[in-house]
């Protein structure tokens, strides 16, 4: 028997105020669907169903690379509708889970102990007990605590209204039975909708214990209805992404102020001053230090790195033993060799740089090969674009390149050549020459410099 994962999905979602259908708003670096996708794919669904509606087809087509069937609920006619709207997809025989697409950080913990549940009595419910549970659907027991149904908020009588422990929405229970007791809803209720709900009194009727068991966390069962709630999730995300580095030794000198949007591996003893965002895939080697207000993206860097303040790095490779920044930009396809110094105000783009190389101050570095124990003078330019084509320049070993120095590409310099300063080099330079095109220094004697006229 397998497992059948139905979210539901189709709600509007008025209240985000955004033309964005809800379940494509962002946490971390996932629209809220995607969460939910993949604790579903982690946790062995072998199939997954995705009911959506409002928004149309925006939904699935942002998500069209991903391995679910999608459903469309044309009327939200209600919860036990939306399910309804995906049984005839759901494999005969199947287990099955239903979660919702705006509640994104249910663990695969908690859904397992449902899950277990559900396996022991053939119906199991996730509920939680709120301090303030209004709006939600309450868990009405007997008096020995066994589940009877679940009235909704606006359904309920006022002795049920202060009934603290409510429903999440999130339940397990087999095809079969769902096949059986879908039929039956009837949408004779305050809001006129086909309640998912109402399942739990038709289980009981049957004879089937409905469990319950609780999240691990009250915050895995919150939904997001508008952005208020959407940055309380992220805050969330944000601790559990700061404290999984912390517990594998990584130092944060604020763990509320670090945003990790995706996978972020450390090695030992890294260190990460406050203000810094990881996006994508990063790799951080041992030792290394981020300073503050730095944005990491897509990159590996090595040991012992420094990186100063404000600095950027775009889809880089960064070697052991670097220094970056402070405001360095390093954009996509930089490969900074070990012992490499890029400093403050320079842009470095699709370059390598080899060995111990500086290039240390307010210059231009694009689509550029530099050799190893090169320098590279303050303000020097790769004119690397001849407004429609993009060229390259090569740069050998021990090479020195004076400051505000331009180089136009195509162009190539030998190893141990020096460039004097103030050069605009647009022919090869020899292996070891000095290169200069600097107009000679004159002097003229006893000018006057003008002065102001009196009126
Ligand atoms: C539902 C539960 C309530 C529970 C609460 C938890 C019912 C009747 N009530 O109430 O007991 O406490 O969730 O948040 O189930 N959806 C569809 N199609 C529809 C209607 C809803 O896909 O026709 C989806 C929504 O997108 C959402 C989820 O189902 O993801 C829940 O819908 P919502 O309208 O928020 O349910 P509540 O009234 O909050
Ligand atoms: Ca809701």
């Amino acid at each position: 028997m397998g497992l059948s994962i139905v979210i539901l999905a189709a709600g509007k979602g008025t209240r985000m105020r955004s033309a964005l259908p809800k379940v494509l708003h962002p946490v971390g670096e996932r629209g809220l669907l995607e969460h939910v996708i993949d604790t579903a794919e982690n946790i062995g669904a072998d199939e997954i169903h995705v009911v959506y509606g409002h928004g149309g087809e925006i939904v699935p087509q942002t998500l069209s690379a991903r391995a679910v069937n999608w459903v469309k609920q044309e009327q939200q006619l209600g919860t036990g509708h939306a399910v309804a709207a995906a049984l005839p997809s759901v494999k005969a025989g199947n287990d099955v889970l239903v979660l919702y697409g705006d509640v994104p950080l249910t663990s695969e913990t908690t859904l397992s102990a449902l899950m277990a549940e559900y396996k022991r009595t053939g119906f199991g419910l996730l509920t939680v007990a709120l301090i303030d549970p209004t709006g939600y659907g309450r868990i009405v027991r007997d008096a020995v605590g066994k589940v009877l149904r679940i009235v909704e908020h606006k359904d309920a009588r006022a002795d049920e209204l202060r009934i603290q422990e409510v429903n999440t929405g999130i339940l397990a229970t087999s095809q079969a039975n769902l096949q059986k007791w879908l039929g039956n809803l009837k949408n004779d209720n305050v809001q006129g909708e086909y309640y998912l709900t109402d399942v739990i009194a038709m289980a009981v009727a049957d004879d089937i214990e409905v469990a319950t068991s609780q999240p691990s966390a009250e915050f895995e069962v919150l939904g997001v209805n508008n952005k208020r709630q959407l940055a309380e999730l992220e805050g969330h995300y944000r601790r559990i992404k700061a404290e999984t580095l912390m517990d594998a030794g990584v130092t944060l000198r604020d763990p509320a102020r670090i945003d990790v949007r995706g996978t972020l591996t450390c090695g030992p003893d890294v260190e990460i001053d406050v203000n810094v965002v990881f996006e994508g895939d990063v790799k951080i080697g041992a030792g290394t230090r981020i300073g503050a207000n730095c944005v990491v993206r897509n990159s590996v860097i090595g040991d012992n790195v420094i990186v100063l303040e404000n600095s950027v790095i775009d889809q880089s490779t960064v070697g052991d033993g670097a220094r970056i920044g402070p405001f360095a930009r390093l954009r996509p396809e930089t490969e900074l060799a070990a012992n490499t110094h890029v400093g403050n105000f320079v842009e470095i783009k699709k370059a390598r740089i080899g060995q111990g190389s500086k290039v240390n101050h307010l210059s231009y570095v694009g689509d550029a090969l530099v050799g190893a124990n090169v320098n590279i003078g303050a303000g020097t330019i790769t004119c690397n674009y001849d407004g429609a084509n993009k060229h390259l320049t090569e740069i050998g070993d021990d090479v020195f390149v004076g400051s505000d120095t331009q180089l136009v590409a195509p162009v190539k310099v030998g190893n141990g050549a020096t460039i004097g300063a103030g050069s605009t080099i647009t022919k090869e330079v020899e292996p070891g020459v000095l290169a200069l095109s600097r107009v000679k220094q004159t002097t003229i004697n006893n000018w006057q410099r003008p002065t102001k006229k009196s009126k």
